[in-house]
């Protein structure tokens, strides 16, 4: 729980409208959504101008060094959750809920996302896949808490999908797509991820949709684009996919920056006396007498 919860007017001031979003699709304009997991990485993607934020499972691959998104638990997401929105104001923060912590009953369901939005101050929450996902997302939006549904790729469930691959490749495929798509959104969703899937496949879905579709390896016909922060800013070294696309190679820029500052720690060129605290001479000659006593 945040040490001290804001006021409601200060809370809301400056937040991009939820409702906005179903505008923007209406308007034609793109909607922006990246991944952060800490409150620089907000505050960053704040100043940046980006609409959503999510603080995704996929911070299991590229932060916390694991194989998949699967082991991801409920506190880590509430932990980095809370570090999100002590750094963005206006974007939307969306918590991803994590595989175990909605698939059980609705009940459950509600309860965690209860705790994401109550402690974690998250003002939305996401969960992935049709199916049994439809009635877990249609009680949370009940409990009056706003979902955004995730259909195609679904990497929590990437086993049974067989594997990390591109989803609704065949018209039975894409057409099951589709039928999720709409599901979630008559159980409530405010908008629905769509990853990996063909453009003519995305751009059929958001066409049939109300609700914004926002896309990651999708084409460029969804309603708005997410990418993962760590992938798009070049510092996760394994293989990214190939919709990734990198606007920065910060791992680059990190490794010389960390390689210069072992050189000058090596050398004695750091610190120099601008990076150290004075004190007055008479305290310093009272210090020195007192060691020679
Ligand atoms: O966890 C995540 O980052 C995601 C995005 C890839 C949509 O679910």
């Amino acid at each position: 729980m945040s040490e001290k919860p804001p006021r409601y007017a200060s809370w809301t001031a400056g937040k991009l409208p939820l409702p906005e979003l179903a505008e923007m699709k209406r308007r034609g304009d793109r909607i922006v959504m990246v991944t952060a997991y800490d409150a620089p990485s907000g505050r960053l993607a704040d100043a940046a101008g980006v609409d959503l934020i999510l603080v995704g499972d996929s911070s299991g691959m590229v932060v916390h060094g694991r194989e998949s998104t699967v082991p991801v638990s409920l506190e880590e997401i509430l932990y980095m959750t809370q570090w999100v929105t002590r750094g963005a104001r206006r974007p939307l923060v969306v918590a991803d809920m994590p595989f175990g912590s909605y698939e059980v009953s609705n009940e459950q369901a509600v309860a965690n996302a209860v705790r994401l939005v109550k402690e974690g101050g998250a003002d939305a929450v996401k969960l992935e896949r049709g199916g049994t996902s439809v009635a877990r997302a249609r009680a949370i939006v009940e409990a009056g808490i706003p979902v955004m549904g995730h259909v195609g790729l679904t990497p929590q469930t990437a086993t049974v999908l067989g594997g990390f691959k591109a989803q609704g490749r065949t018209a039975q495929r894409a057409k099951e797509l589709l039928d999720d798509a709409l599901a979630l959104q008559e159980a409530g969703c405010f908008a629905i991820v769509l990853e990996a899937v063909p453009p003519a496949v995305a751009r059929a879905v958001t066409r049939a949709l109300a609700v914004p579709t926002i896309g990651i390896g999708a084409g460029g016909d969804t309603d708005g684009q997410v990418l993962v922060w760590h992938d798009m800013l070049g510092f996760y070294e394994g293989r990214a996919p190939r919709f990734v696309k990198r606007y920065a190679d910060l791992g680059e820029v990190i490794t010389e920056a960390l390689a210069r500052y072992a050189e000058e720690v090596r050398s004695g060129a750091f610190p120099e006396e601008r990076h150290t605290y004075a004190m007055p001479e008479e305290e310093l000659a009272a210090f020195e007498a007192a060691l020679e006593a």
